[in-house]
């Protein structure tokens, strides 16, 4: 585009090496955006007149048009988004275009464009976020009396109702939610003006530009505006964890559709066949759910390996920063929806929760605390259903099939009234605490989750 010092062409290696047009060009509408208000501000300083500033807009607006319709032509040679959006203009519209650069380098100009595009991403994810949530709250309130085990070591440990569980999620969504929002607002400062590195002398008024680009405040340091990517490691950070919960998430769906669980049925919708075993039904969406939050994790890898080594300020490697930022948030815009639909089209299958949940090991705690309610020390009492457990598996009897003498022989202090703890229902009853599996309490929950989502 320009030849300057330059005597020898680019090697083509060197342009295949050094193009990011390829990945790029998808920055196009914030890179217009960015170079109206550029214009504008231009002149407001007198550096460019009205008719030079009003052609340079039409001509960057023709330009965006022609790039949605998919006419546009971006060119490897001319390197990135940048360039190419820019050598368009200044060839359509002539001298005026060619003063669209004035104060500004692309290092202030990519740093803006890309905040752009986390801005406007970031608000499409927490609204997809959102909906799983929805989903599974809904869910919850579909099936609200149902109990399944809760598990710690992936071992049945206690009862819990199923809308505890899926609220679990909603749980951690919220943050997930919390922390891209948080990134936004620390993202939300405008870098133009920082030109390549220490700003210009020929002034403009950056606080105008902030305004009209919708940002709460302009960088405060060129040398760090220009090579700052602190915000896409936080994003991708942020959806890296989301990703996280999504894959744990994924794994107990997985496990809940085997038939050693038979928990859930997912929809045929959801699920795929076997080229070979004509009985299969694989949980494929939660499967690939889980690989690309491989993906997620590797893109965070990425941006901090790129950033550890570089001195200030604007360093090439920045370039680096794209490709798995773009990723990232087409991986986890492509997940959350379809989880969603799973989750929303997922079948409970009761005959199976309840015979798991009906399991008399999962009130031993509750066996526990009815001798601690009546005098006998914790550590005590542990150790006594303990001894009461070895006993009820080398009998192969359950708890409810021990007669009251038979609970006595490891503590008298058992009466009549223990046989009320063999009831799941009670169970769950007994557990009042905010936090904790009621019935009435997860009721609430779901409802000020339904009313918070609405
Ligand atoms: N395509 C470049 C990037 O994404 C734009 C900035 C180029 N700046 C430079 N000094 N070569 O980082």
């Amino acid at each position: 585009m320009w030849k300057g010092r330059f005597e020898c062409e680019t090697s083509d290696l060197v342009r295949r090496l050094g193009e990011s047009i390829s990945f790029d060009w998808r920055l196009y509408a914030h890179d217009i955006r960015g170079s109206i208000a550029h214009s504008r501000a231009l002149l407001r300083a007198g550096v460019l007149n009205a008719e030079e500033q009003a052609s340079i807009e039409t001509g960057l607006l023709a330009i965006r048009d022609e790039i949605e319709r998919g006419e546009f032509e971006f060119s490897m040679d001319l390197e990135d988004v940048h360039m190419n959006i820019e050598a368009a203009l200044t060839s359509r519209i002539g001298a005026a275009g060619a003063k669209l650069h004035t104060a500004r380098s692309r290092n202030d100009q990519v740093a803006l464009d890309v905040r752009l595009f986390c801005r406007e991403e970031t608000g499409i994810i927490e609204a997809a976020l959102r909906s799983l949530q929805r989903a599974l709250v809904e869910v919850g309130m579909r099936y609200p009396d149902t109990v399944l085990p809760g598990y710690t070591h992936l071992q049945r440990g206690q009862p819990v109702l199923f809308a505890h569980h899926l609220l679990a999620y909603v749980e951690m969504l919220d943050r997930d939610a919390g922390r891209i929002a948080d990134c936004r607002r620390r993202l939300n400062v405008m870098p133009l003006g920082s030109g390549a590195l220490a700003g210009s002398t020929i002034v403009v008024d950056r606080e105008a530009v902030a305004r009209e680009l919708e940002f709460d405040a302009v960088t405060r340091n060129s040398m760090d505006a220009v090579s700052d990517r602190d915000f896409v490691a936080e994003l991708l950070f942020g959806l890296g964890l989301l990703g996280v919960h999504l894959s744990r998430l994924a794994e107990d769906l997985i496990l809940w559709a085997t038939a050693e669980f038979g928990f859930v049925t997912l929809s045929d919708a959801h699920t795929t066949g076997s080229s070979l075993m004509p009985q299969k039904k694989n949980p494929d969406v939660a499967e690939l759910t889980r690989g690309k939050t491989g993906r997620l994790i590797g893109n965070l890898m990425s941006i901090l390996t790129i950033l550890k080594g570089l001195p200030l300020t604007y360093n090439r490697d920045l370039q680096e920063d794209k490709e798995p930022l773009f990723d990232s948030v087409d991986t986890i815009k492509l997940l959350l929806p379809v989880i969603a639909e799973m989750v929303a089209a997922m079948e409970v299958n009761e005959a199976r929760t309840s015979a798991a949940a009906a399991d008399p090991f999962l009130l031993a705690t509750d066996i526990a605390d009815y001798l601690v309610l009546r005098g006998v020390p914790f550590r005590q009492a542990h150790e006594v259903v303990g001894k009461l457990t070895a006993f009820s598996l080398k009998e192969g009897r359950g708890f409810p099939d021990l007669s009251l003498e038979e609970f006595q022989s490891f503590s008298e202090v058992f009466a009549p009234d223990v046989v009320a703890l063999f009831n799941v229902r009670n169970a769950l009853e007994a557990r009042q605490a905010i936090g904790a599996p009621s019935p009435n309490g997860v009721a609430a929950e779901l409802a000020r989750w339904c009313s918070a989502l609405a």
